[in-house]
């Protein structure tokens, strides 16, 4: 007759003693699986006579329950304790000061691209491009602007080598060749600004070889000077944000406009500092007049017809007098240490740690 009483004390034992969810399912596949060491003699018991097949069952039954419960209690007190690890080694201090997060910043160039953009829109202008580099009829001779001419030289302009046509390409030195391409493309009336690169032989402190530009052009059936100062003044008004910022149209020379101005603006520039918008000094903004009617000939519309006006500025050149930011050189220097002093939050709340 075994001794189960030893057999349990042996099991439950072993069951005390494992260490791990594995060790315990190993002790309970040895005892209790199909071929357990309580499985084989609960086998055995049909071998039995009856009473003492009776007295033994009922032993082992027993036996099987209490070592289930204990192997059942020994396995939540290894998860449990499992668990509790698993936490302590994973647990968030969430009282630590958030570490600073280094945000990039918007270019002031983007930023004041954007503005120009959006006051434009708000004026029922849309946004018309052309290519960077740009034929001599487009960037020149459609302008109005002949072979003489000092923006053509060597000098200022950047010119592709002739090409198998013997034409020689250049860089764009402005942005107005998109109004000839606009002209030839969509029937007036229209309004549309062209912001865009720009390149010219050029570089100090306020000339980059590449630059910015906005063009604007509009062409209806009754324009006339005052539809250019009125549009130029609110622009510049809204820009600047001043509300009564003195604007000036001086009287000015550019091939493809007839008449021509130069847009000045108000300022002081007391001890060194530029405020704009009061004093009695002047700031040139931009370029502007009424199309040259010749221009207009060249894109196949008739000057008696229709008229329009345009005018041109750099961004560049705005952006550093909004921003009051002296040199223009960094603008292209990609030093993030320019950036996050000059540049401006993607966000408008920016509660969050400044890196
Ligand atoms: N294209 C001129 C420049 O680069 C700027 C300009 C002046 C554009 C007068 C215009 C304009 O459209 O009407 O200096």
């Amino acid at each position: 007759m075994q001794d189960y009483d030893k057999l349990k004390n042996e099991v439950l034992i072993k069951i005390k003693e494992a260490n791990s969810l594995d060790d315990l399912e190993n002790l309970r596949v040895q005892v209790l699986g199909k071929k357990g060491s309580i499985t084989s003699l609960m086998k055995q018991l049909g071998s039995l006579e009856p009473d003492k097949r009776r007295e033994v069952g009922q032993i082992l039954n027993s036996l099987q329950k209490n070592i289930i419960e204990s192997i059942d209690n020994k396995k939540s007190s290894l998860e449990e304790t499992y668990l509790n690890k698993k936490l302590k080694n994973e647990a968030l201090d969430i009282t630590l000061p958030t570490r600073p997060e280094n945000i990039g910043r918007i270019h002031p160039l983007s930023k004041t691209m954007d503005e120009v953009i959006s006051i434009f829109a708000q004026m029922g202008f849309t946004v018309a491009e052309g290519p960077d580099i740009e034929s001599d009829f487009y960037n020149f001779t459609a302008l109005n602007i002949p072979q003489e001419h000092p923006a053509r030289q060597e000098h200022d302009t950047f010119y592709f080598n002739e090409d198998e046509n013997g034409e020689r390409k250049v860089l764009r030195t402005h942005t107005s060749p998109v109004q000839i391409r606009t002209m030839e493309k969509l029937k007036p009336p229209l309004r549309v600004i062209v912001p865009g690169r720009t390149y010219r032989s050029d570089h100090d402190a306020t000339h980059s070889p590449m630059f910015h530009q906005c063009e604007g052009l509009v062409i209806g059936d009754k324009l006339n000077m005052s539809h250019l100062k009125g549009c130029l003044i609110d622009f510049c008004r809204i820009f600047f944000g001043v509300d009564d910022l003195p604007v000036r149209f001086r009287p000015s020379y550019f091939p493809f406009t007839e008449p021509s101005a130069e847009v000045d603006i108000g300022c002081s520039r007391k001890s060194g500092e530029l405020i704009i918008g009061e004093g009695d000094e002047w700031l040139e903004i931009l370029g502007s007049g009424m199309v040259n009617p010749r221009v207009l000939q060249n894109c196949g519309l008739d000057p008696n017809e229709h008229q329009g006006f345009a005018f041109g500025m750099g961004l560049e050149r705005v952006a550093m007098l909004k921003y009051g930011i002296p040199d223009l050189r960094p603008f292209f220097d990609s030093d993030l240490r320019w950036m996050k002093h000059y540049g401006f939050f993607p966000f408008e709340q920016t509660s969050i740690h400044q890196g």
